[in-house]
C-alpha cells in the first residue's frame, strides 16, 4: 500500500475511535441525566441498582406469595414464586459475593425442600417445610448480624393473586 493510503487509512481510523470516545461521553437518559464517560456512566447504574437489599425487597414480596400460594393450594403459582425468588437471590449474590457463605444453608437445603413440598403437592409438608424456610432466613440474618430482621409469617395478602 502507497504511503499516503496508509496515512488516509490512520486518519479514519483515529477520527472513527475519537467519534467512539464522543459517543461514550454523551449524555444519555431522559433529559441527559446519565453522565461522565462510561465506567462512570456503569458506576451510576450500579448505584441506581443497588446490592443485596434490594434483591430482599423482592425475596421478601415472593416469599409471602409463596406462602400464600402454599396456603391456597395453588401449587402452579407456588412454583413460578420459588423460581423467582431462586433467581431474585442468586443475581443479589453475584451483586454482593460475600453474602454468599451465609446463604449457602438457603439455597442448598432450604429451596429444595419446599420444591419437593410443591412437586408433591402436600399441604403438610409444605407447612413444614416453609416454615423451615422461614427460620433459614433468619439464621442468615444472623450470620450477616442483622438479628433485628426477623421473618415471620405473613399477616396479610399483598398481591390480588389467588
Ligand atoms: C445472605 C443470607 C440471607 C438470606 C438467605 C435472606 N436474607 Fe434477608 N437480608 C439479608 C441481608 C444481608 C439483609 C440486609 C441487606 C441490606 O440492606 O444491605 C437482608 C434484609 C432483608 C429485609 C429488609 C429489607 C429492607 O431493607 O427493607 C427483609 C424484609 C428480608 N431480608 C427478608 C428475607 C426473607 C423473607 C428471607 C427468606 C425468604 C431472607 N430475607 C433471606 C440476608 C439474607
Amino acid at each position: 500500500m502507497e504511503r499516503k493510503s496508509i496515512m488516509i487509512l490512520m486518519a479514519s481510523l483515529i477520527l472513527f475511535l475519537a467519534s467512539c470516545g464522543g459517543v461514550s461521553d454523551r449524555p444519555v437518559g431522559s433529559g441527559g441525566w446519565l453522565t461522565g464517560e462510561v465506567n462512570e456512566k456503569f458506576e451510576t447504574v450500579t448505584e441506581h441498582l443497588g446490592g443485596f437489599g434490594k434483591a430482599m425487597w423482592e425475596v421478601d414480596y415472593r416469599f409471602q406469595e409463596l406462602w400464600w400460594a402454599g396456603n391456597d393450594g395453588n401449587w402452579k403459582y407456588a412454583g413460578h414464586q420459588i423460581e423467582e425468588m431462586e433467581e431474585a437471590l442468586e443475581l443479589g449474590l453475584e451483586r454482593r459475593p460475600e453474602r454468599a457463605a451465609s446463604a449457602q444453608q438457603f439455597m442448598t437445603k432450604a429451596i429444595p425442600d419446599v420444591e419437593e413440598a410443591i412437586g408433591e403437592r402436600d399441604p403438610e409438608m409444605f407447612e413444614r417445610r416453609i416454615d423451615m424456610m422461614m427460620n433459614t432466613c433468619n439464621s442468615c440474618h444472623a450470620l450477616e448480624d442483622m438479628e433485628f430482621l426477623t421473618v415471620k409469617p405473613p399477616l396479610q395478602r399483598r398481591s390480588t393473586i389467588r
